[in-house]
């Protein structure tokens, strides 16, 4: 048998592209490729990118640069770009950097073993396509192997809510949802594998609109209540989640499924109602407060998470006091924040921005306020019991690593604990980003 090529591939952004990049490691594993983790082994390396934010732009050209001497090194070597740089960029990508061999939009990537074949026989290769066909059923099956306890499922995709400042709608093209029966049996795939806990996941996964095993669209929740029947699945999580689709029985699955972990994800961007109609958000500070009271009822220790954009155009002083304010009656157990970052091709990027400074001091005082709700959050832990789903081994010898039902990491020192177990465990400490316990 011939040597295994082998695949590194290096992942940008959010979770969906986490998942993406597995499912292209398993399309490039029909065409013999092995993942590796060292880009000088490499026959092939894949960057699955972001265009979120310029920064996460920037970073895959300087990136590539870094490549060159492998490339130098390894003639045989062939580069690509995926995900949501190469979707927006295009041919444009192999203009900017001759040593690039393939582009590959979110969208193609069940071609990419053809691709591959085109570029072995020296071709470059550009696909950036939104095809009528499904890319899930066009994707070889994965090796049987044992998966890590927790996975990724993507549920969703894209997006039809155009904030102003946002590229999603553009890379990922319009929303679409995966029929259920699908996903029941990829869930039920994942949990032969040895998986315990699934993240559903879509850029808007509470819009999920599935075609039903008989027919009918099924809503996220009842998708959730489905999946928590599967024997063995443990917990289900989703993400990431947009409030004007927060709909009536997902809220009440947060109280009556016990399988379904009390952790949301549920982004604002801002506490002005000015700023969030500039954004074009579709709701109020006082909307978004209502739900959060609405799903607190519902499930009173819910752990809150979200996301900030500061100095958005148009944003004053007062604009940003109504978003600390908006924070401080919240309470976030966990929360990103980011400085705007002006995209083309999307309508706030026409508008005068904020000036850079204001900007960075309001994010620094954002990121302090979130900072210490974070911290709150994890010390209010000391002394609770909760549920952790064991990962990984820890640094010290005998420790484990996993996740409480919060989402917080939490590691424990006992030889009793096996990988994938789901443990009842005291917290007893809260460091800086972890939590320390002993089992009960
Ligand atoms: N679909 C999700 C989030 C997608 S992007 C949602 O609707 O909430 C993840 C986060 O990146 C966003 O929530 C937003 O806070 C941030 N973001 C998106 N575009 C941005 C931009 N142009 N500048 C700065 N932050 C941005
Ligand atoms: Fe972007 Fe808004 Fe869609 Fe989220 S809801 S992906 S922020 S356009
Ligand atoms: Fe980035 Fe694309 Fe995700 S732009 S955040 S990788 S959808």
């Amino acid at each position: 048998m011939a040597e295994a090529k082998k695949l590194f591939i290096k992942t940008y952004g959010c979770q969906m592209n986490v998942y993406d990049s597995e499912r292209m490691a398993e399309a490039l594993g029909a065409s013999g490729y092995q993942v590796t983790g060292m880009p000088e082994d490499a026959d092939m390396i894949l960057l699955n990118t972001c265009h979120i934010r310029e920064k996460a732009a920037e970073k895959v050209y300087s990136e590539l640069g870094r490549f060159k001497p492998l490339k130098a090194a390894n003639p045989d070597l062939k580069i690509g770009v995926a995900g949501c740089v190469a979707q927006a960029e295009g041919a444009e990508i192999m203009r900017r950097q001759p040593l690039v061999d393939l582009v590959v939009g979110p969208q193609t990537y069940h071609r990419l073993p053809a691709m591959e074949a085109a570029v072995r026989a020296g071709a470059r290769a550009v696909d950036t396509e939104f095809p009528e066909e499904d890319k899930f059923e066009h994707l070889p099956k994965g090796p049987r192997a044992k998966r890590a306890p927790a996975a990724f499922l993507t549920v969703q995709e894209g997006c039809d809510k155009f904030c102003a400042f946002c590229v999603v709608p553009y890379t990922r093209g319009a929303e679409v949802s995966r029929p259920v029966a699908r996903l029941l049996a990829e869930a039920q795939g994942l949990v032969e594998r040895g998986v315990r806990e699934i993240t559903l996941l879509g850029q808007n996964v509470n819009a999920y609109h599935g075609g039903g095993p008989e027919g009918g669209t099924w809503g996220l929740a009842r998708l959730i209540r489905e999946l928590a029947q599967l024997e063995g699945l443990e917990r289900i999580r989703y993400t990431t989640s947009h409030p004007n689709d927060m709909e009536d029985d997902l809220i009440a699955a947060h109280g009556d499924e016990p399988r379904l972990m009390p952790y949301l994800h549920l982004p604002v961007q801002s506490g002005s109602d000015r700023i969030l109609k500039a954004m074009n958000r579709k709701h109020t500070a006082e909307d978004y407060l209502r739900l959060i009271e609405r799903l607190r009822a519902a499930r009173p220790d819910l752990l809150l998470s979200g996301d900030f954009i500061v100095g958005f155009p148009g944003e004053t002083d007062q604009d940003f006091e109504d978003t600390l304010a908006l924070v401080r009656e919240v309470g976030y157990g966990q929360a990103y924040s980011f400085k705007y970052s002006a995209r083309p091709g999307t309508p706030a990027a026409e508008r005068k921005g904020v000036d850079d400074a204001v900007a960075s001091e309001r994010l620094q005082r954002l990121q302090a306020l979130l900072g210490q709700q974070q911290r709150a959050a994890q010390d209010a832990m000391v002394g609770r019991v909760v549920h952790v789903l064991f990962e990984k081994p820890g640094r010290i010898a005998g420790q484990m690593v996993g996740k409480s039902d919060y989402l917080h990491a939490v590691h424990v020192t006992d030889p009793r604990i096996l990988r994938g177990d789901i443990r009842v465990v005291r917290i007893t400490e809260s460091g800086p980003n972890s939590l320390g316990g002993v089992l009960v």
